[in-house]
């Protein structure tokens, strides 16, 4: 079976190290290239960590593309607190040799329209950049073979408020344009993220030469998870997201008719699901959407772990 060519749109971050990390442990996918975005740390940082990942891999080949700074209209936030200053917890890899090959939105629509039908994109970030494409070429995101969002909390509560996931929180806006571009699309929420726990026992145990690097990026992680939710792990939502390309069979889903809050006080970033039981699903508010409601835990982190943290 030929690997599927694979793009990432990543706030890089820690948990979205982990997935670029099981991406290039993964036979069933080809990395082709990385566009990035401001989410959890600022632009300039998810950028030169993505690019210090990259090179600290041994995959300085795979080309890094720098996309939004700031989200559509709201301003932007970080995730500092949890993810440490520089975005990669504590640990530190050493400086990039490379720099970005170019724009993340030129990336996403050069590679969508280029090869039509045939690429995977997995968004673990704010989806401005992928609104942006959107926007410029309407339609461009219905060329992806499958877009992976992580993002929303469909119908449990969210992370960064009671209501809201960070990356929908972040830029709802985009979130909205996303789903109404009615992609060949997987959300992959916290509904399932949040099944997955990886321990800190886990981390300390591996032994492989990666181990290391992922026991430091993780540590304020898990410093903030343990704190806010009394569990001595962290989740690892952006791995978990990748899953849903690699391992499909590992998820349940379910089509329910979403939309995304973008102005509530309390509320925004919201994904709200029109249930009402109407006659005709014409009358439902926002769009129909393939989401991940449940995921086969123990497997997909074992195929994560094996994968990532013991080689
Ligand atoms: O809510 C979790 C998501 O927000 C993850 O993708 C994390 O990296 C942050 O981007
Ligand atoms: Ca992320």
């Amino acid at each position: 079976m030929p690997a599927t060519p694979l793009i990432m749109d990543v706030d890089t971050g820690v948990d979205d190290a982990l997935a670029l990390l099981l991406a290039l442990s993964s036979p069933e996918v080809e990395l082709v290239g990385v566009s990035t975005v401001a989410g959890n740390v600022p632009l300039q940082r998810t950028t030169d960590n993505t690019l210090r990942l990259l090179q600290w891999a041994g995959r300085d080949d795979v080309p890094v593309y720098a996309g939004a700074e700031r989200p559509l209209v709201r301003d932007a936030v970080a995730a500092d607190d949890v993810h440490g200053a520089t975005g990669l917890g504590a640990s530190h890899l050493p400086e990039a040799s490379t720099s970005p090959a170019g724009d993340g939105v030129e990336f996403l629509l050069n590679t969508l329209q280029a090869r039509p039908g045939e690429v995977t994109l997995v968004a673990t970030g704010p989806l401005t950049n992928l609104a942006r494409a959107e926007a410029q070429v309407p339609g461009v995101l219905r060329q992806a073979r499958q877009v992976i969002i992580m993002g929303g909390a469909v119908q449990v509560p969210g992370n960064i408020t009671p209501t809201a996931e960070f990356n929908f929180y972040a830029d709802p806006h985009a979130a909205r344009q996303v789903l109404a571009s009615e992609a060949e699309m997987v959300l992959v929420g916290l509904d399932v993220t949040e099944q997955i726990w990886l321990e800190q026992a886990t981390l300390q145990a591996c032994t492989g030469t990666r181990a290391a690097f992922c026991r430091a990026a993780c540590e304020p992680v898990i410093a903030f998870e343990s704190a806010h939710y009394g569990f001595a792990g962290m989740h690892v939502h952006d791995p978990v997201a990748l899953g849903a390309a690699l391992w499909p069979q590992l998820f349940r889903t379910q089509q329910l008719w979403i939309d995304v809050e973008t102005t509530g006080e309390l509320t925004v970033g919201q994904v709200v699901v029109d249930q009402r039981a109407l006659a005709s699903d014409q009358e439902r508010l926002g769009w129909p959407v393939t989401c991940a409601m449940d995921v086969e835990q123990a497997r997909l982190l074992e195929l994560f772990t094996e994968r990532v943290l013991q080689n």
